[in-house]
């Protein structure tokens, strides 16, 4: 995971973390309106909201729009990413802020203190990790780092077919190492990813202590929850 990531960063970061830009003029104005989005969506348009607000987390931050957007309503923020490039090129992005950028090994949030966050978000990453057992370290984390009265709001691939997917995904890279699958390269496991119910996420949440008390748009591909601890 780590090296695909570092190369999409060095390659064209702001095209890999939104793919829906234009690979030669991507709109970064609209890159960051988009981190804005998503911080509302999390926040504004959630069924339960953060105790408090000192500290916000990001799984998977990439260029920190979303960090940047938390800014304006934390404290503190501290985005993770496996790639050292996307951090490398976040920093000029997200200076002067209140944010914080750190690298992770790929399945957790080094660092963090136990129940220290009163929110832990990530978008557009799960849907890119080709091991379910990845994931679900994360969400174990996100149960660690949570606060008492914190929120692990997060966005994963809820599509049907998890099987066949994997299936799929192999095949579709077996193309892609042939020089025929996508001209950006994102018929990669690392970017295919994986398809997870929602039975599967909701016992990953109990192991890590926590409950899921909010689902938005079930069975897509921007399929989001928000998850609290158990009382
Ligand atoms: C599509 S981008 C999304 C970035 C950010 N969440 C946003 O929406 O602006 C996916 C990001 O996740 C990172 N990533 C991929 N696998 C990861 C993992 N296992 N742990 C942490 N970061 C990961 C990539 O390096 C990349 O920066």
């Amino acid at each position: 995971m780590r090296a695909y990531w570092e190369e999409r960063a060095r390659l064209n970061a702001a095209f890999y973390v939104d793919t829906s830009l234009d690979y030669d003029a991507p709109d970064m104005t609209r890159f960051l309106e988009t981190g804005k989005l998503v911080a509302a969506l999390a926040l504004d348009d959630a069924p339960v909201v953060p105790g408090q607000r000192r500290l916000a987390v990001e799984i998977g931050c990439g260029l920190g729009r979303i960090c940047l957007a938390l800014s304006e309503r934390f404290d503190k923020v501290i985005g993770y990413d496996i790639s050292e490039e996307m951090l490398e090129q976040a920093r000029p992005l997200v200076a002067d802020r209140a944010v914080e950028l750190r690298h992770t090994d790929g399945a957790g949030l080094p660092g963090l203190a136990d129940r220290s966050a009163d929110l832990v978000v990530t978008f557009t990453v799960f849907q890119h990790i080709p091991d379910v057992d990845v994931i679900t370290s994360y969400v174990r984390e996100a149960g660690r780092v949570l606060a008492d009265d914190g929120v692990f709001a997060f966005q994963w691939n809820n599509t049907s077919g998890a099987r066949r997917w994997r299936w799929r995904r192999a095949a579709m890279s077996v193309v892609q190492r042939l020089g025929r699958g996508d001209r950006y390269d994102r018929d990669r496991p690392e970017f295919l990813g994986s398809r997870v119910p929602l039975a599967v996420m909701d016992a990953a949440l109990a192991d890590a202590g926590l409950v899921r008390v909010g689902l938005r748009d079930p069975g897509q591909l921007f399929t989001w929850a928000w998850a609290t601890r158990q009382a």
